[in-house]
């Protein structure tokens, strides 16, 4: 197949959801559809099970599992698809922002009793500010749940979209009868338990034929038959460009669990959902038909085998061919490297691969030499943007509790911190380190890796902190910068790329900070 063909066939996608809406089960139907897997309940689910904060080793090896799920390709119809898998975890949502770096679309799982949820509004927001193109897959119909036009409101209201139903349910829990398939005008009915082979459906080309009221009862054929009507006069015409470009999302209901409107869902997604696309690097647009290899490293897994102490480092193709044993160069350190394995993701399983394509994730060995956010290319100086550091949420001073130990507790920290485990800051004051963190359980993990990988100990204490600031260096010659400086210097900490960092220690402490020093640009994300 050439080149272009094979670009073309490719789909890369994840599924954001809040925990419990219906991720796993949603990914594994899909699975089942492309045949890739033969049952349910093959896809080890990565998601760490409520109650399991307090039990260290059950997320680290449910974070284990979670290499073989972090990306899980299958062909549909001679589609190649790629899910990226990601964490639902809050303690986890930078992971998850990352992988969406490295994403073309996302699908957007709603649980309908549940409605918008908070993790999913985050999520959203980021998809939104990119205009990464969205699915809405509104789950578990075969539940009591919210009335369909007042949760396409919340969506509106909540998230910021602008929704376009292309399926509608006819009825819902007990009720629930099938789903009308706006986008192929046929019905598909119900029956308990559906399994992959929806025979049910039936083309219905005109809802006002007395077929509907034998198939679904006089009273849901004509609540379905006003249903449409308001939908038709409610809500935009589906435009595929408007989608592509983020203005606009389609929306399907069904039931993962059941296996019910997820095969209209992937058909619709195979059909509308976006090639590789092109990627703004600092220096320009790179187009994925571009003969030159580029792709950039989204995600670091530690290998869980403590024998093996390599890790696993994720990279999105985004030009090119990315051929084994070829040599690339590693941009920030300005070095060529090969590699003689890299491995390519399947459903239950990863194997060596010697070409992948634009779309496509390879995994990566690395002793140590990738952080998140660095650059291959095949020679070209180039830098993909777009993976800032948030402002963490937890921060605490990290001691050595093993002299004897400190080189092998700073380069275990300087690892862990290029893996994007959580972010280093390096007070200005006494050079004492503090570690800063999206959830309280990462610091647990950094103790347990330190000790166990590293053969390092150490101990946390807390500190105040509300956020952390990036200060602008734009003004740095003024004299309101040098004082702003001096006096703040309790307050001042360099993160690990060197950039100057402002810990608040309250939001009063921030607004006051704001309004003493207005010049002074402080940002909430590392790039600006
Ligand atoms: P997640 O990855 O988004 O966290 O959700 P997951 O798929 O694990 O689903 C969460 C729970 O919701 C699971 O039940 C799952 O069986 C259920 N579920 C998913 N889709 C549907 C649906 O369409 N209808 C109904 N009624 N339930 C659905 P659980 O009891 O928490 O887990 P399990 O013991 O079944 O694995």
């Amino acid at each position: 197949m050439s080149f272009l063909k094979e670009i073309q066939r490719r789909r890369t996608f994840g599924i954001i959801s809040h925990p419990d809406a219906g991720k796993t089960t949603l990914t594994e139907k899909l699975l089942l559809f492309g045949g890739a897997i033969q049952e349910a309940g093959a896809v080890k689910s990565n998601k760490i099970k409520k109650g399991a904060t307090s039990d260290f080793m059950e997320i680290e090896r449910q974070r284990g599992i979670s290499v073989a799920t972090s990306v899980l390709a299958f062909e549909y119809n001679g589609i190649k698809i790629n899910i990226l898998d990601t964490p639902g975890h809050k303690d986890f949502a930078e992971d998850t922002f990352r992988t969406l770096t490295a994403v073309d679309s996302v699908i957007v799982v709603i649980d309908v009793a549940k409605g918008v949820e908070e993790q999913t509004e985050k999520l959203v927001e980021v998809c939104r500010m990119r205009n990464i193109p969205m699915i809405v897959f509104v789950n578990k119909m075969d539940r009591e749940g919210k009335d369909a036009f007042d949760l396409l409101d919340e969506i509106e209201q909540k998230l910021g979209l602008t929704v376009v139903p292309l399926s509608f349910p006819i009825g819902m829990g007990y009720e629930f009868k099938g789903i009308y398939n706006i986008w192929e005008k046929n019905i598909n009915l119900f029956s308990g338990d559906s399994r992959k082979d929806i025979e049910e459906t039936i083309e219905i080309s005109d809802l006002d034929s007395s077929e509907l009221d034998k198939l679904v009862g006089e009273k849901a054929a004509n609540t379905l038959r006003e249903e449409i009507e308001l939908v038709e006069g409610i809500y935009p015409v589906f435009d595929k460009e408007d989608y592509l470009n983020g203005k606009l999302q389609p929306v399907f209901f069904g039931s993962a669990l059941n296996n019910f409107g997820v095969r209209e869902l992937l058909d619709c997604f195979v059909e509308i959902a976006p090639k590789p696309r092109p990627k703004q690097s600092e220096e320009r647009l790179v187009e994925p038909k571009e003969d030159k290899f580029t792709g950039f490293v989204f995600k670091i897994h530690a290998n869980m085998d403590p024998n093996h102490r390599d890790r696993l480092a994720f990279v999105k193709i985004v030009s090119g061919k990315f051929e084994r044993n070829k040599a690339y160069l590693h941009v920030r350190h300005n070095k060529k490297m090969k590699f003689s394995s890299p491995n390519a993701f399947f459903a239950e399983k990863k194997e060596i691969v010697d070409i992948s394509y634009p779309g496509d994730i390879v995994g990566l060995h690395d002793t140590g030499n990738f952080k998140i956010g660095d650059t291959l290319s095949e020679g070209e100086n180039i830098n993909y943007k777009g993976i800032p550091s948030f402002s963490p949420e937890h921060f605490r001073y990290i001691n050595n509790a093993d002299p004897l130990k400190s080189k092998q507790l700073f380069k275990g920290i300087d690892q862990l911190m290029d893996e994007g485990v959580a972010q280093l800051f390096t007070l200005e004051l006494n050079g004492r380190k503090v570690i800063g963190t999206v959830g309280a359980l990462q610091y647990e993990v950094i103790q347990y890796r330190l000790e166990h990988e590293y053969g390092a100990k150490c101990t946390y204490e807390n500190l105040n902190v509300y956020k952390a600031c990036w200060i602008d260096p734009k003004n740095s010659k003024t004299e309101e910068y040098k004082e702003f400086v001096r006096v703040k210097q309790r307050f001042l900490a360099k993160d690990k790329q060197n950039q100057l960092v402002f810990l608040a220690d309250s939001p009063f402490s921030l607004q006051m900070t704001q309004q003493k020093y207005p010049n002074i640009k402080l940002h909430f994300t590392s790039e600006f």
